[in-house]
């Protein structure tokens, strides 16, 4: 495969007419800086462009709600929103927008040299008018009851409930929003572009040269829209707020805002050269250009078909690719900022990232929790709780907690530096580790490239969780118990320990490099504990077994990802319904309509009753109680008589308990450290008049008591041999 010489990279650019969620950045915005973040790494020549949005009907109807000016209305947004993508890591080599002077010019240039060849067409149509207001219509400014979904506010261009685009004439008892008066028809001229000419070059184009390359979601919306023809379609508006159309007969008209918008990203590269004494021509003209633009899908007909159309007859390259996402709903029901069920990115930065010293770890919690459920194929779900097992499990207890093992032990147990490697006793689990570490690159690289990031990340993590089962499996902490007289450990043990921890050490180099498009907020921080400049986190350094040097000291392990709360979860749920019922309420709609489904989730938690590895020795105690309290607790001998895993939730076991007066069912914490198969006929000291609790949909009727050793290992309070199950504890 040839490489593209360079690459410009797109995410759509957002109205700057209010705050934007979640659901935003996880379809256009952090699968592009996570491509940028890797193409950066593989040292590619790489110009990731955004900027805001600043015309059309989205900017003026929000003026008008806020009682301001469009201009104030822009000015506010833009700074807001360009703000959060930088809290949240989206780097943006500019973040540009489209009131600046430089876009107006390089529109009106562009929109010139298709007139001026010709391949515009002018019209004389009739136009919806408000009699009242003096002033033509946008669709956005008229609303009507929608032809397939009956919703009664659907908008002239597009019905938000169903999501079907529509015009005006389509819908049903149509009213402008300006007056609440029916709107008349009214003759008026504008200039089209004929994209009806064009739809042989689409088919082939789309259809057949990138009908292995593009996502299926983006090929079928594309043929759908060729297979029912294309239309002229009006590339001006008869608006005052907008980029005047540069022709003296056209007073009082402007572009089209889809028709400005997509030219931003020549503006906006423009200026990134500019600003970097660069030339931005060949990103634009050299075929040897990849052009990719990130977008959510209903951004797809803009960026398939009439841009690409633009940009062909001005003379400039097509986009490669246009990987859209589909949408991500939220607890059940449709992200929607405007209904209030929605988490914004301000709103996340305030409660997880600016509230706390080293917040910048929750940033890249959201991003992972994005990535991990992004709807790259179907539309997919926020939920609270998925968000706090993917930080606590996922990201916490498998990744974290592997760094923080292999940081902890090599403090331990090599005075903190990284230890030799003995090949003369290398054996075949540290052999296929290295092999691990190797293949994990090459696959990553694959998935990136084509872009499934989902998958990718979920190799990254996969890595760590062989990194912890190989650790599992050496254990040095017990290795380490092969004393001399002296109490050290014996020469030949320290070797296997030195082995064991050079691959982790190794390992969590990798991962660092790995994990970096993904979370760069916690590859920065892995490169401080290990005391490496960021150079070390180019691509090339992936999949290499000697990152770290042997005998360099490293700092002390930092937490990668804090706890996630049930409390802090229980308080978004509660914040969000709340934030909801307010802007019902302030609409003042009719009630229960659209009342989104309260989330069920109770306060059950994954992790079980067991916190497991955090690796903190826990040197305090906790406050004194009297005997009373103690001898509430009743404690038993239980034999376990079955265990298997519970689905979907990675560390809890179902265990059936044996108390000689009864057979309980217990949910435990303990599936990362035993196989259910390891534990039956296992004898344990069970709590067994804790109130009941449901983990998963399971009753859990009981808890099992186990120690964890400083390097996080797990061990039974039995009793010497086993004796009659119900014995009392005390
Ligand atoms: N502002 C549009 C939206 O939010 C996206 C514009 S993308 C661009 O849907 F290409 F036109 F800039
Ligand atoms: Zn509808």
């Amino acid at each position: 495969m040839n490489l593209p010489k360079r690459y410009l990279i797109t995410s759509a650019l957002p109205y700057a007419n209010g705050l934007k969620h979640v659901g935003h950045l996880a379809g256009a915005y952090i699968p592009a800086d996570i491509y940028v973040r890797y193409l950066r790494a593989q040292k590619r020549d790489v110009v990731y462009v955004g900027g805001s949005d600043e015309h059309g009907a989205a900017i003026t109807i929000q003026a008008m709600k806020e009682g301001t000016t469009p201009q104030a209305i822009v000015d506010k947004y833009h700074e807001i929103i360009k703000r959060n993508f930088k809290d949240l890591g989206i780097s943006f080599d500019i973040y540009h927008r489209t009131s600046a002077e430089i876009h107006h010019e390089t529109a009106q240039e562009f929109f010139t040299a298709l007139n001026e060849r010709g391949e515009l067409e002018q019209q004389e149509t009739e136009q919806f008018y408000d009699e009242e207001a003096k002033s033509f219509l946008a669709d956005r400014y008229i609303v009507g009851t929608c032809p397939v979904c009956a919703h009664n506010n659907a908008f002239g261009d597009q019905c938000e409930k169903c999501g079907t685009s529509l015009s005006p004439e389509l819908l049903i008892n149509p009213r402008s929003t300006l007056s609440g008066n029916a709107p008349i028809k009214k003759t008026t001229t504008h200039w089209y572009l004929p994209l009806n000419k064009h739809e042989d070059f689409l088919r082939e184009w789309i259809l057949q040269e990138h009908k292995d390359d593009w996502k299926t979601n983006v090929l079928g919306q594309c043929k759908s829209w060729l297979d029912a023809g294309l239309q002229p379609r009006a590339v001006t508006r008869d608006l005052d707020w907008g980029i005047k159309v540069p022709l003296a007969d056209a007073a009082g008209k402007v572009l089209y805002v889809w028709f400005d918008a997509p030219i931003g990203y020549i503006s906006a590269t423009k200026q990134w050269a500019i600003d970097n004494g660069k030339q931005w021509e060949p990103y634009w003209y050299d075929k040897e250009t990849s052009l990719v633009h990130f977008i959510g899908k209903d951004n797809i007909v803009f960026h398939s078909i009439i841009f690409p159309v633009m940009l062909k007859l001005h003379g400039n390259v097509l986009p490669t690719n246009v990987p859209a996402n589909e949408f991500m709903n939220l607890e059940g029901d449709k992200m929607s900022t405007s209904r209030g069920w929605s988490i914004e990115m301000d709103e996340y930065i305030d409660d997880w990232i600016k509230k706390e010293n080293g917040g910048e770890s929750m940033a890249d919690v959201l991003r992972y929790y994005l990535t991990t459920i992004s709807p790259e194929t179907k539309d997919s779900e926020f939920t609270w709780k998925g968000f706090q097992d993917a930080g606590n499990s996922e990201l916490g207890n498998i990744f974290g907690n592997f760094v923080n093992r292999a940081f902890v032990l090599m403090h331990k147990l090599c005075k903190g530096k990284v230890p030799p490697l003995h090949s003369e006793i290398l054996d075949d689990g540290d052999r296929k580790m290295f092999f691990e570490i190797a293949t994990a690159k090459s696959t990553i690289e694959n998935l990136i490239e084509t872009f499934k990031f989902r998958e990718a990340l979920f190799e990254v993590i996969d890595l760590s969780r062989k990194g912890n089962r190989y650790m599992q499996d050496k254990q040095p902490w017990i290795v380490a118990k092969q004393t001399t007289d002296e109490g050290q450990p014996t020469t030949a043990a320290q070797m296997q320990i030195d082995n064991c921890l050079h691959v982790c050490l190794q390992l969590t180099a990798n991962l660092a490099i790995l994990i970096n498009p993904f979370l760069p907020f916690t590859a920065k921080k892995l490169c401080y504990m290990m005391k490496v400049v960021d150079k070390m986190l180019d691509w090339e350094n992936a999949g290499k077994s000697k990152l770290l040097s042997v005998g360099y000291s490293l700092r002390e392990p930092q937490i990668l990802f804090r706890k996630i709360e049930d409390a802090e979860i229980a308080e978004q749920i509660e914040k969000l319904k709340i934030k909801s019922k307010k802007v019902e309420e302030s609409k003042n709609k009719d009630a229960g309509s659209q009342t989104p489904a309260a989330s069920s989730q109770g306060n059950e938690s994954t992790s079980g009753q067991l916190e497991i590895g955090d690796g903190q020795p826990v040197t305090t105690t906790k406050p004194e109680i009297v005997f009373d309290d103690f001898a509430k607790i009743d404690l038993r001998v239980g034999t376990i008589v079955s265990a298997e895993k519970v689905q979907k939730a990675d560390k809890l076991l179902k265990l059936q308990i044996d108390l000689g007066f009864e057979t309980r069912t217990v949910v435990s914490g303990i599936a990362m450290h035993f196989q259910p198969e390891e534990i039956v006929g296992k004898q344990v000291t069970v709590v067994v008049n804790l109130a009941p609790r449901k983990m998963r949909g399971i009753e859990s009727n009981g808890m099992i008591l186990m120690a964890e050793d400083a390097a996080g290992k797990l061990h039974f309070l039995n009793p010497e041999q086993n004796i009659e199950a119900g014995s009392a504890v005390s």
